[in-house]
């Protein structure tokens, strides 16, 4: 990694921003997966161990540039706090005289959590003021929010103007598995897509066809690309309008000789719901008025023995609808394979981190990224602004 992070610079005594992505998904007041905020320890624990004053920021929801009540962050604070031992504040802002005060009274060690940067236009505005107002209450700022790296906001961007800049713990984590996995992967290096649109992912497939060897589909897209060479879908989601761009993708692979596979069978069912009636049915013979829902079980054991004989698997978006056991089992078996695997295995943020920690076995992969989006434009290829306003070293 060629940033600077909290290893480089001198904490002791100071006080240090730490730009964090607390966005936890939250059921009735209650944090559902705290991963986001585990993941975030071993920064502020170094960073307390050195004597430093941590103040922590992040966003969390979309408030659009209002307080909103629900998305305070204090059940966040809460949780961190139960997680460290230690008393957490939660500010009641994040810029202000009265947040100036509270820090200014912070001793070595001291924890502040300030309140959802959203609840400002500014933020998300990248504007120059508010990131010099956030700046005020600190000497040093840290990026360990990689789940937010991909927006150009006031505590992401606009901050390091200020104050110098380096990555926390986590960042550094992120980066330096993901860009091993493009970068020096081991091989054969296979990529597997899932999810529900072709468009979502174009750009991580484009780049993936010059970096990987073999790239295996399934989700909702394999529908769009089963359409793309001629065969039937039934009623099966498609994205009538990326025909055309899903077969010149496929050309590219043809040409590039990389690997594409689209499931042979596939688990069909007669509606969108968890108790539609379902079969299995080959993926060239998909019935009229009939969806596709998952991979089949053929499909499944032909991707898990690709898995088995792989260096580095990085896998991103689930087989199928997986929130409804019976359509579930394509994702299981990903999963699984990769959790058997002596590969590197790396799994990209959002569903299929939900889907691999539901299944119990988020602690038999190398690494779950925090970032959804951020994780999708890294392995697009495109640089991570939060990233880029980072210190190099
Ligand atoms: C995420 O959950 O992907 C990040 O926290 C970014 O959130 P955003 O998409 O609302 O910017």
């Amino acid at each position: 990694m060629n940033k600077q992070t909290i290893r480089d610079v001198e904490v002791t005594g100071r006080r240090v921003l730490v730009r964090v992505d607390f966005n936890v998904p939250l059921d009735d007041g209650r944090i559902t997966d705290d991963r986001r905020i585990r993941e975030a320890l071993p920064t502020i624990t170094e960073l307390r161990r050195r004597g430093a004053r941590v103040i922590l920021a992040s966003h969390f929801g979309r408030p659009e540039g209002k307080v909103v009540e629900d998305l305070r962050l204090d059940p966040v604070a809460q949780r961190l706090s139960e997680l460290l031992g230690v008393p957490v504040a939660k500010l009641a802002d994040c810029v202000g005289p009265d947040v100036q005060r509270a820090v200014a009274q912070m001793h070595n060690g001291d924890v502040v959590l300030l309140e959802n940067l959203r609840f400002h236009p500014e933020e998300e505005a990248n504007d120059p003021a508010f990131a010099r107002a956030l700046a005020s209450l600190a000497d040093l700022y840290v990026n360990d929010a990689f789940g937010t790296a991909h927006r150009a906001h006031a505590s992401t961007v606009g901050i390091a103007r200020f104050l110098p800049a380096v990555a926390g713990l986590l960042m550094e984590k992120e980066l330096i598995y993901l860009s091993r996995a493009l970068e020096d992967p081991r091989r054969p290096f296979v990529a597997i897509l899932g999810g529900k649109k072709v468009s979502d992912k174009i750009g991580v497939i484009r780049n993936l066809l010059t970096k990987a060897d073999a790239l295996l589909i399934g989700g909702a897209m394999s529908y769009t690309f089963l359409r793309a060479t001629g065969l039937s879908v039934g009623k099966s989601l498609t994205e009538d309008d990326k025909l055309d761009l899903a077969r010149s993708l496929l050309e590219d692979a043809a040409k590039r000789r990389v690997t594409f596979r689209l499931p042979d069978d596939v688990v069909v069912a007669d509606r969108f719901a968890e108790d539609a009636t379902a079969r299995v049915v080959s993926a060239k013979a998909i019935p009229a008025g009939w969806m596709g829902m998952d991979i089949g079980p053929q499909t499944s054991a032909a991707y898990a023995a690709v898995i088995a004989g792989a260096g580095t698997v990085m896998w991103n978006g689930p087989m199928g609808v997986f929130e409804f056991r019976p359509f579930s089992a394509g994702t299981r078996a990903v999963a699984e394979a990769m959790a058997k695997s002596k590969a590197v295995t790396i799994v990209g943020g959002g569903d299929s981190a939900a889907a691999v920690q539901q299944m119990g076995l988020a602690d038999r992969m190398t690494h779950i990224s925090t970032g959804g989006g951020a994780s999708l434009e890294f392995l697009e290829g495109k640089e991570l602004p939060g990233v880029a306003a980072l210190l190099d070293r």
